[in-house]
């Protein structure tokens, strides 16, 4: 079996593994160690990485996570598209625990993460990064998004297609004010780790959806009570099962050809770095 994927799928709270027949690949990286190794199997005839985010034991708080580290580890073993299911708390009373988003658009409320590849600090071969400013107006993979979104559907889970995912600092869920605020806003669900993994895909020049499930109804959601780790836990371990399907019908169905915007955010770019 070769150590070599074209779809990376990074696994979020209470999704530690997710294929059966795997090859186990530690990979290094320039920015230090990935959140685990990489678990490399097949789905529908195509090569599949999977990353679970915070360790296979779960060892690693969303602000902890080596997010450019991941993302260069899959690069590194060929990943051209990415899949990142994650948890996330519903901030309208109709995205209850249970419902998949699969957001259009991010809001960036994180605080302390380093989210771009292109900072002038140099690798360890010596290369330095040059400036390097892309645009992110559409965060996500429109057709990985569609694919998604197709999977859910064929699987009668229909799912909210588009909305804003803000991605907070954690690791403590948003305070009722704060959560108000972000429903005022006019977004649609909270998560911790969607940022920087999202940009840092497209620095990469990766393909990059989210799959958003709903544990729990953030604390300014209508009546919600406010969450708890346990909570967020014990929902997605209810629904990890139809997601995992869910994940598998998105990469079997992704379109052979990457024609999307993504494929083509780093031409022209004189980035000073070779990446893997
Ligand atoms: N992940 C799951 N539920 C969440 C919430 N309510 N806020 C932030 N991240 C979450």
């Amino acid at each position: 079996m070769s150590a070599q994927a074209e779809t990376g799928v990074i696994g979020g709270s209470g999704f530690y593994s997710f294929l059966d027949d795997v090859m186990e690949v530690a990979v290094d990286t320039p920015y230090g160690e990935p959140s685990d190794s990489l678990f490399i199997g097949e789905i529908a005839g195509r090569r599949v990485a999977f990353l679970p985010r915070h360790g296979r034991k779960h060892h690693l708080p969303p602000h902890r996570i080596n997010y450019r580290a991941n993302l260069w580890a899959l690069r590194s073993v060929g990943v051209r598209r990415v899949l990142g299911p994650c948890a996330v708390g519903g901030l309208r009373p109709e995205y209850g625990p249970g419902t998949l988003v699969v957001p259009d658009q991010l809001v960036d409320r994180t605080k302390s993460r380093v989210q771009t590849y292109y900072d002038g600090e140099a690798l360890p071969d010596g290369t330095v990064p040059n400036v390097v400013h892309l645009s992110f107006a559409d965060p996500y993979c429109e057709a990985g998004r569609a694919a998604a979104v197709a999977a859910a559907r064929g699987r009668g889970w229909e799912p909210v297609d588009g909305g804003t995912m803000v991605v907070i600092e954690g690791p403590r869920f948003s305070t009722r004010a704060e959560s108000r605020w972000h429903a005022a806003q006019g977004w649609s669900v909270v998560g911790m780790t969607g940022h920087p993994e999202a940009v840092l895909a497209r620095e990469l020049g990766l393909c990059y959806s989210s799959l958003a499930l709903v544990t729990d109804l953030d604390a300014g959601a209508g009546t919600g009570e406010g969450v708890s780790h346990e909570e967020v836990l014990q929902v997605f371990a209810q629904n990890v099962g139809r997601l995992r399907e869910v994940l598998f019908d998105t990469v079997a169905g992704l379109p052979a050809e990457r024609d999307c915007a993504c494929a083509t955010a780093l031409d022209g770019l004189n980035l000073g770095i070779e990446l893997p």
